[in-house]
């Protein structure tokens, strides 16, 4: 290959990678200076490059390491961590450039930032946590509940009924955190790969209704139903059903924590423009505006209040929202701080 070629590969190969590079002589004259490294250390390479280093940048970790090891000629190849000022995690590799005799003739130093890498295992590590913590809870709930039944209560049919109502909804829970964890998966399938179906909304609905009604007692909760007559909708029934018991698991869990309350699921057409409407409507804590929007995103869950202590992972909206568009429909909130909050979905007829 051409030298100029090669020449040409290696400038276009620096100024895309996604690493700071900076490179220095002998004498310490900057003979590399990327535009990362620009951004980095808020310069302009095209300013800087043959200027002395130390003129350049102030003393840091980073100058000492890259010029000692140009100044020795047996300097070797160095990695360490460092942090910039700027709350900037880097992962500092220096690279000793020889001549044929073996001798440093220059040092190059690859400055990756590890600061996004950083954000994503601390978000996976409280993944870790929160996902622990809700598999404990239904799990604690259902062992309780079985527990009693051994122990005797399991001969009463009325309590009996009841406890097993609870074991019911708690294992559904378990299985919608685990879909949930599966790659926002339904039923096998994946959002984008939904098969939709006529399907009655009116029948949602009331399955929805009963499936909640045993924990809204035990929860000292009001639930209560209202529906007009409904047209069939299409869609993915498993996935539409994990939407409304995501929206309805919230209900529950943010109004129960008040000890008493109010959750209505209500439908409705919009005449006029084709669609259902389906609102969750609760008096629970409600949700304050700074973080109305936010609540839809992946892992975002409410940090301060007295929400933060519920637990939860921050999925079910997100999927839920995915879910909703993937039916054409509209998946929207509500809320008064304090108060109680709506959640609706829209789906075309
Ligand atoms: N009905 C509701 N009332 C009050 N806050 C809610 C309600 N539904 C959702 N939120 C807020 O939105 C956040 C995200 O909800 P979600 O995605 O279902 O995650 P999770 O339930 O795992 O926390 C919750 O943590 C909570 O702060
Ligand atoms: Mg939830």
């Amino acid at each position: 290959m051409p030298k100029n070629v090669l020449g040409k590969i290696y400038e276009t190969l620096a100024e895309n990678i996604n690493d700071a590079l900076i490179s220095i002589n002998k004498e310490g004259k900057i003979i590399l200076f990327n535009q990362k490294a620009g951004n980095l250390f808020n310069l302009d390479p095209q300013k800087i490059v043959q200027k002395k280093i130390w003129d350049i940048l102030v003393t840091s970790e980073f100058t000492r390491s890259l010029v000692s090891i140009v100044k020795n000629a047996e300097g070797a190849y160095r990695e360490q961590i460092i942090l910039f000022p700027n709350e900037r995690l880097f992962l500092m590799q220096i690279f000793p450039v020889k001549n044929p005799e073996g001798k440093n003739i220059a040092a190059l130093a690859i400055l990756k930032d590890l600061t996004e890498l950083r954000k994503i295992e601390k978000t996976m590590h409280q993944l870790i946590i929160d996902v622990s913590h809700e598999l404990k809870t239904p799990i604690t709930s259902i062992k309780g509940f079985i527990e009693t039944l051994l122990e005797g209560s399991y001969q009463d049919h009325k309590v009996c009924y009841h406890f097993l109502q609870i074991i019911n909804e708690e294992t559904n829970r378990l299985i919608r955190l685990i879909i949930n964890l599966l790659d926002l998966s339904i039923g096998g399938q994946k959002i984008q790969d939904m098969t939709f179906k006529p399907i009655d909304p009116a029948k949602l609905i009331n399955t929805l209704y009963n499936m909640f009604k045993p924990l809204a007692e035990a929860k000292n909760l009001i639930l209560e139903i209202e529906s007009s007559l409904l047209p069939i909708i299409k869609g993915n029934e498993d996935a539409l059903m994990q939407v409304l018991t995501n929206l309805m698991d919230n209900a529950v869990k943010f109004t129960g924590i008040l000890n008493k309350g109010k959750i209505k699921i209500s439908a409705q057409i919009l005449e006029g423009e084709g669609k259902v409407k389906i609102d969750i409507t609760d008096t629970g804590i409600g949700i304050d505006k700074k973080n109305l929007n936010k609540i839809f995103e992946q892992y975002y869950r409410i940090k301060d209040g007295p929400a933060s202590k519920l637990g939860g992972i921050g999925l079910g909206l997100s999927i839920s929202k995915q879910i909703i568009e993937a039916h054409k429909g509209e998946i929207k909130v509500k809320s008064i701080h304090g108060k109680g909050s709506t959640f609706s979905i829209i789906l075309p007829v």
